[in-house]
């Protein structure tokens, strides 16, 4: 039978950790054929939650399952890790200074990737899901030197569905037929979710629906679906946001295909984004690898969208660069 692959989840205590690590036990993410084997990354106050959701995944007895692991150590939980997915983070409350957010996240982040870039497996690929997840990416990215910066991505997958999910409801059709949807720039409010390229049931998404709410309320509502969750539910995107990740992690090993989706990586400068910025792309993968899907035409309405997301991830980097945390 094939090498158990090794999975480590930060925030495991927390409500996104829950809802990701029974799904990634089950086989939905990597597969039904591929063992796994768990490493619940937590800090000490954390322990007893990631504790609990242990005794669980042993009261499943799922075969694919080959071993869980609990540390708040850093260093034991990234130990040979091929997957990293980061979760726990010190998102924004109310009243909080953005300079008191990105030093918080550094000191978690910063050691986290020294961490994986000492102690993972080689072949480690870093998903980011705590807030704010591009940049968060990117201090973790620039503390470990030694590995390829592709291998480090942020999550921008739920933006995605969702901006799938609200067009094919739109126009009433199966989001089997929606493809060629791309959510630009920052995990945050100035993301772009665009329809310039994208096709539902078999027509141009521009022509199926009214290009006003196409280039209003659509963005909108995407862009702020956290906030509705959070008003309608009374709790935050948990489940939506560990499908999500795992979708992304599941689309990387696995590959996409001719479908395309969106991913935080590192820009190289496509399409104008200042090289080294982990931002939202459209994006296919194949061979293991994240590829940029280049060439498409952006037009003046996208570039000042994409423009605008990309100018808060060189505010945000260049603050952190100012705190010293990169
Ligand atoms: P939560 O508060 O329920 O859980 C977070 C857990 O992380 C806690 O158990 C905490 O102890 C742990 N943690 C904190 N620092 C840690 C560290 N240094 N190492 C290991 N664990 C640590 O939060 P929830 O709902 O699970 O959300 C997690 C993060 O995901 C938040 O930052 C949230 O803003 C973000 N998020 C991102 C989305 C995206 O699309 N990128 C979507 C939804 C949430």
């Amino acid at each position: 039978s094939r090498t158990p692959v090794t999975i480590t989840i930060t925030g495991a205590g927390g409500q996104i950790g829950y809802a990701t690590m029974f799904r990634i036990a089950s086989g939905a993410m990597l597969g039904q054929d591929q063992p796994v084997r768990l490493r619940l990354l937590e800090i000490p106050q954390g322990m007893r939650g990631a504790e609990g959701a242990a005794l669980e995944l042993t009261d499943c007895a799922f075969p694919l399952l080959e071993g869980v692991e609990l540390s708040d150590d850093p260093a034991v939980g990234f130990e040979g890790a091929n997957i990293a997915m980061l979760i726990g983070s010190r998102p924004r409350t109310a009243g909080m200074e953005r300079g008191d957010l990105l030093a918080a996240n550094g000191a978690i982040f910063g050691p986290q990737g020294r961490a994986i870039g000492e102690r993972a497996a080689d072949d480690v690929r870093v998903i980011v899901v705590g807030n704010p997840a591009n940049t968060n990416a990117l201090i973790a990215q620039q503390h470990a030197p030694d590995l390829p910066a592709e291998r480090f991505t942020a999550l921008t997958r739920l933006d995605h569905n969702r901006a799938v999910g609200l067009l094919a409801a739109e126009v009433g059709a199966s989001v089997k037929g929606v493809d060629g949807i791309t959510i630009w720039g920052n995990h945050s409010a100035t993301q772009y979710p665009d329809l310039s390229h994208a096709v539902v049931a078999a027509q141009p998404a521009l022509d199926a629906v009214d290009r006003e709410w196409a280039r209003g309320a659509y963005i909108d509502r995407v862009a702020k679906r956290g906030a509705e969750i959070i008003e309608v539910r009374g709790g935050s995107s948990v489940a939506s946001a560990a499908n999500a990740a795992i979708d992304h992690v599941r689309d990387w090993v696995l590959g996409t295909g001719d479908r395309r989706t969106s991913a935080a990586v590192v820009s190289r400068g496509e399409y104008g984004v200042p090289e080294g910025l982990i931002s939202s792309f459209p994006v296919r993968s194949s061979g293991g690898d994240w590829k940029i899907v280049e060439g498409l035409e952006v037009d003046e309405f996208s570039r000042g969208r994409i423009d605008a997301s990309v100018a808060e991830l060189v505010a945000e980097r260049d603050a952190v660069r100012e705190l010293g945390l990169i």
